[in-house]
Parts: structure tokens; C-alpha cells; sequence
């Protein structure tokens, strides 16, 4: 395992870490104790950050995490998110009332007295416009409650805005070979302000690791069926966002590329850590094999020069279309 700097916190967290939206819910049914298994294995591979919301399986994440710092010596990180209980989900409802109590209930979930990360949970763009939901982030931290804190975010524009609040630590937003816009721009300037960036649906909700066809099938409960068009949140969290046919034809001109002895998965988490302004991927996993064949992208080798640029054309002719104009 390798680990970075994580903004200005003082922690180095594993390039490949572990996101824990799966192992709560709207991925279909999940067994607790094949994810308790899945969370101990990234433990044992080295992994040390660990993503999560209050809303997965209404806490149900949180519970997990919970469950596996006390069962486990090693030091973990565990990020979490708060914003998106809220009903209707609008700009004024993040407020000190609001932050506090959601704040509370994650600190009841993980078990702790502060929280490691709290993330703003993509909140409506509206909210980077308003320096008092940051203040309120501050009180929180004078307070003890949250040690630091950071943003998920939709779209690059929201990014560079959160990175204008000075004690913004994180920026967590979709990159992956399927979502190539952050490294334009955005990446310098969080590496100028040194601003974490968590790479998040790495595998762009399973299409990355070339296992899915136009016959996979999907239960309702799963997001990659009941928000194929942005039903429920953001059309993006589902596939990146790009329409499935498009992007299964590229997914097959991807797997023409593959080096030898490398899984499709492990050739998208190697080329999101080519970049030195990621901090880490937090890719999804729902059992042991799949943890172990993410983890172990994080030892790969550099991928060579042709082999970014056949990937950056691959993005270039089918994909970017799809994606830039929307986020
Ligand atoms: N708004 C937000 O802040 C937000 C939104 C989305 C995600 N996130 C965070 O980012 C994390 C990662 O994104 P994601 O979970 O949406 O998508 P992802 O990491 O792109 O895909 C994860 C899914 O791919 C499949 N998978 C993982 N490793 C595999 C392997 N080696 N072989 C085959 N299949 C594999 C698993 O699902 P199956 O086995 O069911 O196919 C897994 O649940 C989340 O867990 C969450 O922590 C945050």
C-alpha cells in the first residue's frame, strides 16, 4: 500500500482506501458480515480511510465502521458526510440547527466523541455562496465535535468555489477514466491551497471493471437501476453519468489496451493515482475478492505514457461529450 498527504491534516491515507455507501444500502441487498469481512480485509491490506454518509442504509455505514475501529487495533480514518437528510433538500436547511444535530446522530453512529472528516453531502450550489455554513463547520471544530472538515461536490465549478473556504481540508468529487474534467483545472488549484481530493466512483459504479454487459441485470433496490436518469439524486453517482450503450462501447476499446497480469479494475484505480493531486480512490466493495483486487492496484507499477494517452483518446472521442458540459 502507498499513502498521501491528506490537505493539511497531518494524515497520510492509503491511495486506494474504501467507500462505504454499498455496504448501507441502494446497492441491492448487502450482508453484514461479508461487508464486516470486505472492511477487515481493506484493514488487513493496509487501508486506512474509509468513506461514509449518515444517510447509507440510514447509518447503517456509520454502525459498521463503528463496529470494525472496535474490533481493530489499527488506526482508521473514517470520513463522513451530513446534508442529506434533509427533506427538501435545500440550501437554507444547512444551518447550525440543522449541521448540529445531524453532526450528533453521525457521532452516536461511529461511536466517538469527534468526528475524523465531516463532508458537506453535495449540497445545493448555493451553499458555497454562504460563508456562515462554513462558520457554523468552525464552531463545530472549536467545539471538538468534528477534528476537520471538507466537501463532496457535483460539479468542478462547486469545487473550486469550496476551496475559496480557507480551513476546507477535502474536496471528494466523481474522477475516473469515464470523468476526466477535475485534472483540467481543479487539481492545481486544490494542490496550490493543499486541499485533499478523494476520488470517488472510481469504477464508475462497476462499468470500470469491464464485468457488466447489456445483459447485466440489476435489483430494483439498486441505484444502477432506480437511477439510471436521475431519478432519486444526481443522474452522475449512477455510471458517471454517461448513457450505458456508450459507455460499454468504450469500455471495449478499453479492454484492448489492458497490460498483461492487470483486472480492468485495477487499471482504473492505477490511472487515478497517476495523478499526484489525488489523494486517494475510494472505491466501493461488497465482499474480500473485491477489496483484494482494488487494494492491490494501489502496488502497480506507473502505467506508460501510450498507455494514458490511448486512454485520454478513448475518453477524448466517445466520452467527454457526455460528461464536460455537466460537470
Ligand atoms: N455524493 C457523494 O458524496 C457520493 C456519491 C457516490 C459515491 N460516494 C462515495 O464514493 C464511493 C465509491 O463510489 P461508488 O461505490 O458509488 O462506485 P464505485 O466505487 O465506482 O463502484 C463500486 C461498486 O463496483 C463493484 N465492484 C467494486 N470492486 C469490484 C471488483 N474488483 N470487481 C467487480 N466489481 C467490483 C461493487 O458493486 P457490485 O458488486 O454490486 O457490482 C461496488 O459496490 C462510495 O462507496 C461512497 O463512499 C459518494
Amino acid at each position: 500500500m502507498h499513502y498521501r498527504p491528506l490537505g493539511r491534516t497531518g494524515w497520510k491515507v492509503s491511495t486506494v482506501s474504501f467507500g462505504a455507501w454499498g455496504i448501507g444500502g441502494s446497492w441491492g441487498e448487502v450482508d453484514d458480515q461479508e461487508s464486516l469481512a470486505a472492511l477487515n480485509c481493506a484493514v488487513d491490506l493496509g487501508v486506512n480511510f474509509f468513506d461514509t454518509a449518515d444517510v447509507y442504509g440510514d447509518g447503517r455505514s456509520e454502525r459498521l465502521l463503528a463496529r470494525l475501529r472496535r474490533e481493530r487495533r489499527e488506526p482508521i480514518i473514517i470520513a463522513t458526510k451530513a446534508g442529506r437528510r434533509l427533506d427538501p433538500h435545500v440550501a437554507s436547511g444547512y444551518n447550525r440547527k440543522n449541521l448540529t444535530a445531524f453532526v450528533e446522530r453521525s457521532l452516536q453512529n461511529l461511536e466517538t466523541g469527534s468526528l475524523d472528516l465531516l463532508q458537506l453531502h453535495c449540497p445545493p450550489t448555493e451553499v458555497y455562496y454562504m460563508p456562515d455554513v462554513f462558520g457554523v463547520l468552525d464552531d463545530l471544530v472549536a467545539a471538538g465535535k468534528l477534528r476537520y472538515y471538507g466537501v463532496s461536490v457535483e460539479k468542478v465549478e462547486e469545487a473550486l468555489k469550496a476551496i475559496e473556504f480557507p480551513n476546507v481540508q477535502s474536496v471528494q468529487i466523481i474522477y475516473n477514466i469515464f470523468r476526466q474534467r477535475p485534472a483540467e483545472l481543479f487539481f492545481k488549484e486544490a494542490a496550490r491551497r493543499q486541499v485533499g481530493i478523494l476520488a470517488r466512483v472510481p469504477l464508475a459504479s462497476g462499468l470500470l471493471t469491464g464485468k457488466l454487459s447489456a445483459s447485466s441485470a440489476f435489483a430494483p433496490d439498486d441505484h444502477r437501476a432506480f437511477n439510471r436518469h436521475g431519478e432519486a439524486f444526481d443522474r452522475g453517482e449512477t455510471f458517471s453519468g454517461v448513457d450505458y450503450d456508450s459507455a460499454l462501447a468504450a469500455i471495449d476499446h478499453l479492454r484492448k489496451l489492458l497490460p498483461a497480469g492487470i483486472s480492468m479494475a485495477q487499471l482504473a484505480l492505477r490511472w487515478i493515482s497517476m495523478d499526484p493531486a489525488v489523494t486517494c480512490a475510494i472505491p466501493g466493495a461488497k465482499r474480500p475478492s473485491q477489496v483484494e483486487e482494488n487494494v492491490a492496484a494501489a502496488d502497480l507499477p506507473d502505467l506508460s505514457p501510450e498507455l494514458m494517452v490511448s486512454i485520454r483518446k478513448i475518453y477524448e472521442e466517445s466520452i467527454r461529450k457526455l460528461v464536460h458540459p455537466y460537470w
